[in-house]
């Protein structure tokens, strides 16, 4: 598998270039930034770790659109990040017009790739991705809450000593107004998964104060994606949702061939508070 990133040289990009290479799951990886030669630093320094991994897969970086084509996958992970105290729709001014640049020089430079949003926010930018690229809906798509979730089963585990296996879930907006969504099969009480569940919403904003920005989660869940989309799998991810005409974080299918909503069944709450979620982003995407 081929796999860009654009913003392959700052910290999300790299680190997510990193965690592919090192589980084995790309063939191929170009690295593209506006900073050209900090990527083909990037990609120069994980071709250095290739043989301590034993892993044979070229990595090459630059500043030129020509180095995405034939990829099955470019990711997005350029932008301009948060900075402490700001929620991730303050963004949406700044990234807006970043994404719809990369999303036309993307449809134009490799018209058979998953276009993979990651940058914030997220579900805001995935939707102008989708418009502005001219993909069909299920080519585009963006990380959505899946990060939130992989963070909630880290709590869950690490506060209560839940098994990762256990299902639970962080749908809607990648951002303040994101709901969790639990089906355990043991019983715990309601405000500790609450509790646990508000930890995670503010978490993001903890590792920001703390470390100035948050990458190795990222990177992760971004390799986890790139994993369903080789091999199949069911992840929550920003994917269209037919009823708002917008992307939002829900279980999804995803493959090669692209990213469509999974059937679930939502409680009336959980409904409830999908429904607000989608209120936020429709406001958010009509505010730029
Ligand atoms: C995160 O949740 C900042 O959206 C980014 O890590």
């Amino acid at each position: 598998m081929k796999v860009s990133i654009i913003g392959g040289a700052g910290r999300v990009g790299s680190a997510a270039a990193y965690s592919l290479v090192m589980q084995g799951l790309v063939d191929e990886l170009y690295l593209l930034d506006i900073a050209g030669e900090r990527a083909a630093g990037e990609a120069l320094d994980i071709t250095h770790a290739l043989s301590g991994l034993g892993r044979d897969v070229s990595v090459e970086g630059g500043d030129d659109y020509s180095g995405i084509a034939g990829s099955d996958v470019v990711i997005v992970t350029a932008g301009v990040p948060r900075k402490p105290g700001m929620s991730r729709l303050d963004l949406r001014h700044q990234n807006v017009g970043i994404i719809r640049e990369i999303a036309r020089k993307v449809a134009k430079a490799c018209d058979d790739a998953l276009l993979f949003v990651v940058s914030n926010p997220v579900d805001v930018l995935t939707y102008y991705a989708w418009k502005e690229s001219g993909l069909g809906r299920e080519r585009v798509f963006g990380l959505g809450t899946l990060l939130d979730t992989l963070r909630l089963k880290s709590m869950l585990k690490k506060r209560l000593g839940v098994d990762y296996r256990e299902e639970s879930y962080v749908f809607g907006e990648h951002g303040d107004s994101m709901l969790p969504v639990f089906r355990l099969r043991h019983n715990h009480p309601r405000d500790e998964l609450l509790g646990v569940f508000e930890e995670v919403r503010q978490g993001a904003a903890r590792v920001i104060a703390w470390k100035g920005a948050t990458w190795f989660a990222p990177a992760v869940a971004i390799a986890r994606v790139v994993e369903a989309i080789g091999r199949g799998g069911v992840l929550p991810v920003s994917t269209f949702i037919e009823e708002y005409g917008l992307y939002l974080g829900h279980l999804a299918e995803i493959s090669r061939s692209g990213v469509r909503r999974a059937e679930f069944e939502l409680t009336e709450e959980e409904a409830r508070l999908f429904q607000r979620s989608a209120e936020v982003v429709r406001r958010a995407i009509e505010d730029v």
